[in-house]
């Protein structure tokens, strides 16, 4: 038996905390030494990859995923937004673009009393298909049942490792009220619970999509002027004055808006445990793209769809550039919601009642079948659109061309938001987001070495999942994963994908890392009911 099962070399490993030329060794799916050079001997039996100079990093891990996750609550009841990945072809995505780790959500609704029984139905799905990557679940809380919250949210931590919950501020089939956030912040903060929040005000977005229908606004493009960065900004404001309060750790998942950066910043400064998430569509597109499609009228720009929506312009990027480097943002994950354009139960459930919408322009010809021909006539509402872009596979290379290899982001910042702090803010570190020999899992991404791979413009018939659009079609590139590594073994290599679905395992997760319970400042009993603490 050799030292190793597989080597790395020549490679510059780069991690969260250093950057160097080393190479790795891999024993029964583990990191098992980092050394400058490995002897013949070393190597003996071992199966080599020449990293030729190219960045290595540990997988990607993407903590912001929607898979098989149905949306029957909203507007069409059980005709609603139906996500287009599965484990396997989320997953599949994943792998082709460098993640090896994700975790997806697990969605209670309104009708749905036990926690533990939504995360068995997801796990179901998950069996159903495998998964070619490691993946968890976060369970969405979307009604208060104290007694269940109380018996289940225990359970869920011990036999499952779920120790993160999202919880929503807007969407009226998702949203808990102040009052309830409060609540299950509570309960969560008691059992190590880290809590995930959409924040964007539900009440000023439905006041100004009603606002918007009224006068016939109603084309997708409209979007962004329905949820408005104030109504994130105020709603971020909002739950960081509940956390505070309550005394729990508090994450802002997917913050598009400089005011909700600002105010999630100001509370870090306070020293309150507070995180942030952002994702590359709030960084590389902007209202503008809400109607890049033919005009701003044409129902096409329904791809372009996500909640929170990008921002109005490149000023906002830039502060969110800004919020990336300097530690505001812990964290870039994907947000992959995946709906497809040409689907009844994706993007064009927004046309199906374009009998009361105004006349749109025409905008699009060669029309296929009867409801995209009346996506080329009709404006939709974008009311009814599904919220979600894909971008499980392009969330690690964009960031590598536009965020590391520009010099915005050092190598290991760009590690530590793609891959470590992921893995500490979720419990899974240092299994997961670092190369540590002997506690570390064998997940690596190689990348080309420079120069290698020959500059070409994205398209969506090269990507992995089950979505028939990318919100990045023509973006350009000029690096990509060219092998990722699943506990030792090559799952993708230039190019194709080697391994299956049936690789991917679950993963128990502990308690954060990140926000703890440490002695803080002393409270103040004007802030904090310290009577409760
Ligand atoms: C960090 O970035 C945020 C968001 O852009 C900004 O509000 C804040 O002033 C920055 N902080 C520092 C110390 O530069």
């Amino acid at each position: 038996m050799g030292r190793f099962d597989l080597a790395i070399v020549n490679g510059i490993v780069a991690t969260s905390g250093d950057v160097g030329a080393y190479s790795i060794g891999v024993k029964d799916g583990k990191i098992a030494a980092l050394a400058p050079s490995f002897t013949e001997e070393d190597l003996d039996g071992a199966e080599i990859i020449d990293a030729e100079g190219a960045y290595v990093t540990p997988g990607g891990v993407d903590c912001h995923v929607h898979i098989a996750q149905d949306l029957t609550t909203g507007p069409r009841g059980s005709n609603g937004g139906q996500c287009a990945d599965d484990f396997e072809t989320g997953s599949r995505s994943a792998v082709a673009g460098g993640t090896t780790t994700m975790v997806s959500f697990a969605l209670q609704t309104r009708e749905d009393e036990s926690l533990l029984q939504v995360v068995e139905d997801y796990d179901h799905l998950a069996k159903e298909t495998g998964c070619w990557i490691d993946y968890s679940y976060h369970i969405i809380i979307s009604r208060l049942d104290k007694a269940i919250l109380d018996a289940e949210l225990p359970t869920l931590v011990a036999k499952w490792g779920i120790t993160s919950c999202k919880l929503f501020m807007t969407y009226a089939s998702l949203r808990l009220s102040d009052h309830d956030l409060m609540h299950v912040m509570l309960v969560a903060r008691k059992h190590g619970v880290t809590v995930m929040l959409h924040a964007e005000s539900g009440d000023i977005i439905d006041f100004l999509t009603d606002q918007l229908e009224e006068r016939g606004m109603v084309a997708p493009s409209f979007h962004g002027q329905a949820r408005l960065p104030i109504a994130e900004g105020e709603a971020t404001h909002r739950a960081i004055v509940l956390a505070e309060i309550v005394q729990t750790p508090v994450l802002f998942v997917h913050v598009s808006a400089a005011a909700a950066a600002e105010a999630i910043r100001a509370a870090q400064s306070r020293g309150l445990p507070i995180f942030g998430e952002s994702c590359p569509q709030y960084f590389h597109l902007t209202w503008k793209d809400l109607s890049r499609f033919h005009s701003p009228f044409c129902f096409e720009n329904s791809k372009m769809i996500c909640s929170p929506p990008p921002p109005p312009n490149e000023d906002d990027q830039e502060k969110l550039w800004t919020a990336l480097r300097n530690g505001t943002f812990q964290v870039y994950s994907s947000d992959h919601c995946p709906f497809r354009y040409d689907s009844p139960r994706g993007k064009l459930l927004g046309i199906l009642d374009d009998e009361v919408s105004m006349a749109g322009e025409p905008c699009e010809h060669g029309h296929q079948h009867d409801l995209v021909d009346l996506a080329s006539r009709k404006q939709g509402h974008f009311k009814y659109v599904p919220n979600g872009c894909p971008g499980i596979e392009t969330r690690l290379p964009i960031l590598f061309e536009y965020g590391l290899k520009t010099g915005r982001l050092s190598p290991e910042k760009f590690v530590e938001v793609t891959s470590s702090n992921a893995a500490k803010l979720y419990g899974m570190y240092p299994k997961k987001g670092a190369l540590l020999p002997g506690l570390s899992d064998a997940d690596i991404t190689i990348w080309y070495p420079d120069g290698r791979l020959k500059p070409f413009k994205l398209e969506n018939s090269m990507l992995h999942h089950n979505v028939d659009y990318t919100p990045y079609e023509g973006m350009e590139f000029s690096n990509w994963p060219r092998y990722t590594i699943l506990r030792g073994k090559v799952m993708w290599a230039n190019g194709e994908l080697k391994g299956s679905a049936g690789d991917g395992q679950y993963l128990r997760r502990s308690e954060s890392l990140f926000g703890k319970k440490v002695p803080g400042p002393k409270l103040d009993p004007a802030r904090v009911p310290v009577w409760m603490h």
